[in-house]
């Protein structure tokens, strides 16, 4: 594996061999009726041990996830901080779940008789991770999994394979039994056939656009999709302009714009706009870039220089088609300068594709009403962010925003493990978070008992 700043190896891995993965792939389904066996105290103490590990090993891991990956180190220590609570959480829903039971004498035909409700795992699970977020979006596929006793392989990213292995490290510590857990470091193209395999019912993928093909070739899959988008934080005129400036700027680029729900559209109310664009533009300019190792960078490189090149030809287009640069969006070598750009066309790619990079796009609009028609005209709705302090605007964001998660009073890249995480339009299908997470990965069996009375 190479490190994206420095260019040298930061690593090796071993690739599974066809034979390997095939291994994986029957040991998952050979391990099915144990795994959904497990009793409750057994999943929840080898999720409780892997948080508790995670945490003992938290600096070197963070090193790991920002040698691979060039994510800079104050990111990477947050980045196992919330791994180590998401495999505590995990370990809590699981102590927490006895299923339901629902009284059936609501109408005569239920008399004497009450249902049980459990849940099921529906299969085993092919989850497959991106590279912006190498432990703890593995750790999103991997910890309900173990919770809901369902067996999953693990399908890193080709570039940052080895946070994932770390994990696999920690979990084979752990008393479940063998097959449950798998992390097979492959190249996308040897994952093929396992997109097709119905030994592997369940496809959980977080990464970009090629999700929705990934659901063509699985239609009978149950598939989970998360497939970010290019989220917009709405500054309205009552927000407190220093505050949204400050947030907008970091959580727009740090990991270099490589998260789904980093701030890309900043959607302005006009009566601040010149105010507020100029205090942006200065906390932009503040933010500390470079070298991803040291603990005060913000803002380190992109995962590869085509990702850098890519984003500086989208803002120079945008340029071209009469957008004004502010500040940045200048590439040396696999760094590019945070950007502001300001007038970008409605039709630009930097305005209506995911950029994935350190850009932000100003837009200007007269109110609530054009900033949430704004917000929505987008093909993706992840999470949005909207600066007010009007509860009222805050219930009409939360009831007319097209996205899964609105953030009232900072950045849409807020984001707390166990909430429901997930988009609706091109951004997926589906939810993370703990328990959504759970119940996705289950079905719901019903047992009526007959003869019985509540
Ligand atoms: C993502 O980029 O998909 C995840 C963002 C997060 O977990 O903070």
């Amino acid at each position: 594996m190479t490190n994206p700043y420095t260019g040298r190896v930061a690593g090796t891995v071993a690739v599974p061999t066809p034979a390997q993965i095939e291994a994986a792939v029957a040991a998952a389904h050979a391990v099915l009726d144990e795994a959904a066996a497990l009793p409750a105290h057994v999943r929840a103490e080898a999720l409780a041990h892997t948080s508790r590990r995670l945490d003992e090993r938290s600096e070197e891991i963070a090193r790991v996830i920002t040698a691979e990956s060039g994510k800079p180190l104050k990111w990477s220590r947050g980045e196992v901080s919330r791994a180590v609570s998401v495999f505590r959480w995990a370990a809590e829903e699981v102590r927490r779940d006895s299923g339901q039971m629902q009284r059936l004498d609501t109408d005569p035909t239920g008399e004497g008789r009450v249902a049980l409700i459990r849940r099921v795992p529906k299969g085993a699970v092919l989850g497959i991770s991106p590279f912006n977020f190498p432990l703890n979006l593995v750790a999103h596929k991997i910890a309900p999994a173990i919770a809901v006793g369902a067996p999953i392989v693990l399908k890193p990213a080709p570039a940052t394979p080895m946070t994932a292995l770390l994990l696999g490290e920690i979990l084979a510590e752990t008393n479940l039994p063998g097959g449950m857990v798998s992390v097979l470091p492959m190249a996308n193209e040897s994952a093929a056939s396992l997109l097709t395999d119905e030994r592997l019912p369940v496809i959980s993928f977080t990464g970009g656009q090629f999700g929705w093909e990934l659901q063509k070739r699985a239609p009978h899959k149950h598939v989970t999709l998360e497939l970010g988008g290019n989220a917009a934080a709405v500054v309205l005129a009552d927000a407190d302009l220093d505050w949204a400036a400050q947030r907008i700027a970091l959580f727009g680029n740090h990991q270099a714009g490589q998260v789904c729900i980093g701030v890309q559209r900043v959607i302005v109310a006009d009566a601040v706009y010149d105010d507020f664009v100029a205090k942006l533009v200065a906390r932009v300019e503040e933010l500390v870039t470079g070298d991803p190792a040291d603990p005060a960078t913000e803002v380190g490189p992109l995962i590869n220089e085509a990702a850098a090149i890519r984003v500086v030809e989208w803002v120079e287009e945008a340029v071209a088609d009469g957008a004004k640069l502010l500040t940045g969006g200048r590439r040396d070598g696999v760094t590019v300068s945070p950007a502001v750009l300001a007038d970008a066309p409605a039709d630009s790619k930097v305005v209506r594709e995911e950029i994935f990079g350190p850009v932000l796009v100003l837009q200007r609009v007269s109110g609530v009403d054009e900033a949430f028609a704004q917000v929505n005209d987008s093909d993706f709705g992840l999470q949005a962010g909207v600066f007010t302090t009007d509860l009222r605007v805050a219930f009409r964001a939360h009831r007319e925003l097209q996205v899964g998660g609105v953030v009232i009073g900072d950045v849409p890249a807020f984001r707390a493990d166990q909430m429901p995480y997930g988009g609706v339009k091109k951004s997926g299908v589906g939810k993370e978070g703990l328990r959504p997470a759970m119940d996705d990965l289950t079905y719901e069996r019903v047992m009526v008992l007959t003869g019985v009375q509540l």
